[in-house]
């Protein structure tokens, strides 16, 4: 068949004998069939340990263009290009410093992204013109069996409409986009993005995530973490407004109990949402719990925000900020229509 023209058409058609088969289990099978629907320039979505991705060919600037006007992303906002490993970065990056080597060897594969230097061959979509490209390996098998049978890097930012929360399951990147190829591959492990590190002087965290900032400082002591301004202006990304859920969301300070006591008293079609340990202080209200342990309240973020439970306002009560939370909480403020 001719290659598709239209640019919004997510629906596999071309791909899929039957419009609903689309969550395929990966298997070989799936595994070819989207890897062909990526090297003929459509997008497919596929697990990876952080989140779901919504991937193109990194090398196919028309192809990336339709990801980003399937998730209605502002041109600005660069997306991050997934490779099996380090040798996949050959005619890509220019140079990868000591540093960058460093937390490689450390953190590849894993959810961590790297901004280096870029070559020509990128294309400008990807980078959303910058000068460098941001680069991670995932580490997860059918992330890396896909990129694999590709053979060809693969450009993908999170599988959500733009401004919604990451998706973290199958079923929020269906949502999302019906009809869109997803290989399913249950849960993801994380649920947060990966961390994003720029190796200037000083390395500097751009955006915080699935491996806490205290972990990398571990192997490189010079890192810091990037102020809010510094992030706008390197990682363009970190101007948008993003995961908010579909009503409003309302995040009240730790110090702020008896004004969120008092919220949850005056709205009972509101939803409180809070780690399982804080739950106690909020008697007579049944919470959406993130859970118990930083990695499992990382782990239920997203998918709390994306809950189905009826109410007509969200009210989270903040984090500790300490160690992976720092990064949850970091995703609750841009998540938050209103700070109390
Ligand atoms: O875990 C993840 O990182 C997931 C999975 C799918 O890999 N991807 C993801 O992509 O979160 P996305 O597009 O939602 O976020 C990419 C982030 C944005 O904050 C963007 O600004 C930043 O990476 N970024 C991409 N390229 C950059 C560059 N050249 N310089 C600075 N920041 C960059
Ligand atoms: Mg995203």
């Amino acid at each position: 068949p001719p290659p598709s023209t239209a640019p919004l058409d997510l629906t596999g058609r071309s791909i899929s004998d039957s419009p609903s088969a689309v969550l395929l289990p990966p298997t070989p099978a799936s595994l070819r069939r989207a890897a062909d629907a990526l090297r003929r320039g459509e997008p497919v979505a596929f697990p990876t340990e952080t989140v779901y991705g919504l991937g193109a060919n990194a090398l196919d600037p028309e192809a990336v263009r339709r990801v980003f006007s399937a998730k209605g992303r502002p041109g600005d906002n660069p997306l991050i290009v997934h490779v099996t490993g380090l040798q996949m970065l050959r005619g890509l990056v220019r140079s990868v410093p000591p540093a960058a080597r460093a937390l490689a060897k450390r953190f590849w594969p894993g959810p961590l992204t790297l901004v280096l230097p870029r070559t020509r061959r990128v294309p400008d979509v990807v980078t959303a013109g910058l000068p460098t490209v941001a680069v991670r390996v995932p580490d997860h098998p059918v992330a890396l069996a896909l990129i694999a049978a590709a053979g060809v890097p693969v450009a993908a930012p999170s599988a959500n409409r733009s401004g919604r929360p990451s998706p973290t399951r199958a079923a929020h990147v269906a949502d999302d986009f019906p009809g869109l190829l997803v290989l399913d591959g249950g849960p993801a492990h994380h649920g947060l993005e990966s961390t994003v590190v720029a190796l200037g002087d000083p390395p500097r965290v751009l955006r915080l995530g699935a491996i806490p900032f205290e972990e990398l400082r571990a192997t490189l002591p010079g890192l810091v973490v990037a102020t809010r301004a510094r992030a706008r202006a390197e990682s363009p990304g970190m101007r948008h407004r993003h995961y908010a859920p579909a009503r409003p969301l309302v995040l009240f300070r730790r110090s702020r109990v008896a004004a969120l006591r008092e919220a949850l008293a005056a709205d009972p079609s509101a939803l409180l949402l809070c780690a399982n340990a804080d739950a106690p202080l909020f008697p007579g209200t049944r919470p959406v719990r993130l859970g118990g342990e930083p990695p499992q309240i990382a782990h239920g973020l997203f998918d709390a925000l994306r809950t189905r439970r009826r109410g007509s306002v969200l009210l989270a009560y903040a984090l500790p900020r300490r160690g992976l939370l720092r990064a949850v909480m970091d995703r609750l403020e841009r998540a938050a229509t209103r700070v109390v």
